[in-house]
């Protein structure tokens, strides 16, 4: 009865997601030939300088007349276009507002980059120059990455089943001030293409409808991409999780007549000496079960999101030669209501031996994730990460703004939290009372999956915490921000729709680099 699964096999990521292409070049800014010449400017610096001073004197003051006129005061996000009318090679001018100069921060960088090409595509200029502003606090690397991720994830539009109506950038060239900054703006160049690529392909996984992605599809899109990128890659059907025991994954799929999978992908380079396990809730629809959802239905396709961050991190491993070993486990599922459903009362057994009285078949995604932490505490890595979009609780207490971060070791929590300062995406812990789990307790079975109201998301986590079998673990509850409803979030950077995050935190900390960068 799998009748409305598509034969097509369409490519992830969508090619047009990723068409953008990179140059560095050492053109003046007044002597560079685009569509359009992305500018920052400062909000609080009284006369224009760097690129923005040598354009405005190639077009005999024209920049700084028109920016006066319209009263740009260089607020971050703010943009105004000028024409040049032939005056200078680049056929527009787009101004970007930075900010203060004395909060100029990465992620200003990266979100201007993003706003440049956002309004490029607007105006429908397909090749854009970028004049980098100068700052003198960022390295020409760090700043090169964060303008290259900003440009791809600001022009990502998922395109799959429609098609664009606005313009489309084709083409952005860096400007470099000398051969040295080149070198390190072209590094630049490579690790902001392999972080956005990589963020983007999280994304296209969330878009994909449910109806073209059950899990069956999402393991083998891994086991595409795996063979693609040179990464080994097994899929659990049915009866090997049975094998294994995984009565609690399994519960959770009863009700589709898609069935479940386990992936579990691995990047082992030579020289590690860790192993790194990532865990990723991959529930390709959560309908919330017998304890059927009222509402968010049409959201609930992106409830595989932390399946997609662990994929699309993996991938991109071999590329950046991150030096330990990782080990991706995702348990991909569908969530559905059916006379073969779990229902609320059931009792199951995780592949751990704990027993798991599953009161609200809602709060499913703890269940599935129950076993596959276990699978991967049983390979006995270093410390584990997952990430999930576990509870509403989150969504309650964050917004759209931040994700959660939970676990039982604080230094690797700490690390974390450098990592997603790095990558530009929010994290926050939430402090595990040992009080929470006397809450997840039932009369009957060692654990119920769903407890009182209050603290859900600490819930959701200390429960998960039964099953890691002690090892150092931390637990991303990404519910917030997996997916964006509307354009209710302001960053240029992160359209309506799947986010893709997690992936940049993830390999700003598997890079090892949260320290340098
Ligand atoms: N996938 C949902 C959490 C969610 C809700 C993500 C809204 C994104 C937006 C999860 O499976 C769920 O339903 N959690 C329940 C748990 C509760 C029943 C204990 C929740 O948070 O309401
Ligand atoms: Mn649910
Ligand atoms: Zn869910």
């Amino acid at each position: 009865m799998q009748h409305n699964v598509p034969i097509a096999h369409p490519s992830f990521p969508t090619e047009e997601s990723v068409a953008v292409e990179f140059a560095v070049s050492l053109d003046a800014p007044e002597a560079l030939a685009c569509d359009a010449l992305g500018v920052g400017i400062a909000a609080d610096s009284p006369a224009l300088d760097g690129a923005a001073a040598r354009v405005d004197k190639a077009l005999g003051g024209l920049l700084s007349t028109v920016l006066a006129e319209e009263k740009f005061d260089g607020k971050l996000g703010s943009t105004l276009v000028v024409h040049t009318h032939g005056r200078i090679p680049a056929r527009k001018i787009i101004a970007v507002g930075l900010g203060s100069k004395s909060s100029l921060s990465l992620d200003h960088v990266r979100r201007a980059a993003a706003t440049v090409v956002r309004q490029a595509a607007r105006v429908h200029a397909a090749r854009v120059g970028i004049a980098p502003a100068l700052i003198p606090s960022l390295g020409p690397e760090e700043a090169t990455q964060a303008r290259v991720e900003g440009a791809i994830l600001g022009a990502y539009r998922f395109l799959r089943y429609k098609r664009d109506e606005v313009g489309h950038v084709a083409h952005v060239t860096l400007l470099a001030a000398d051969p040295a900054q080149q070198k390190l703006m072209e590094a630049g160049v490579s690790r902001g293409r392999l972080f956005a690529d990589a963020t983007v392909f999280a994304r296209d996984l969330v878009n994909e409808p449910p109806n073209h992605l059950p899990p069956v599809r999402l393991a083998e899109i891994a086991t595409e991409t795996a063979r693609k990128v040179g990464l080994k890659c097994s899929v659990l059907d049915v009866n090997a999780m049975k094998a294994l025991g995984m009565e609690a994954l399994l519960a959770i799929g009863l009700g589709s007549d898609q069935p479940p999978r386990l992936i579990v992908v691995e990047y082992s380079p030579a020289k590690a000496r860790q192993t790194i396990a990532l865990v990723g809730k991959g529930v390709c629809y959560d309908s919330g079960g017998i304890n059927l959802k009222t509402q968010d239905l049409e959201w609930m396709k992106s409830d595989m999101a932390g399946g997609a961050a662990v994929l699309a991190t993996l991938q991109a491993l071999p590329a950046l030669g991150a030096p330990v070993r990782v080990l991706g486990v995702v348990a991909a599922v569908e969530n559905l209501p059916s006379g073969h459903a779990v229902k609320p009362g059931d009792i199951v057994r995780a592949m751990n031996g704990k027993t798991v009285e599953i009161n609200n078949t809602d709060a499913e995604g703890r269940v599935i994730l129950a076993d596959a932490l276990a699978y991967a505490a049983q390979q006995r890595p270093d410390e584990i990460i997952d990430l999930a979009t576990l509870t509403g609780s989150a969504l309650v207490a964050f917004g759209y703004l931040a994700a959660a971060v939970m676990g039982n070791d604080p230094p690797l929590i700490q690390r974390l939290l450098a990592a997603a300062q790095q990558a530009g995406e929010r994290l926050w812990e939430l402090p595990l009372y040992e009080e929470f789990l006397d809450n997840m307790r039932s009369p009957i079975a060692d654990l119920r999956n769903s407890g009182s109201r209050f603290g859900g998301a600490q819930k959701g986590a200390i429960f998960m915490r039964e099953f890691v079998d002690g090892r150092p673990w931390a637990h991303l509850d990404i519910a917030p921000t997996a997916f964006l409803d509307k354009e209710e979030g302001t960053n240029p950077y992160v359209p309506t729709g799947g986010t893709g995050y997690g992936v940049r935190t993830l390999l700003t900390y598997l890079a090892g680099t949260s320290n340098t960068m």
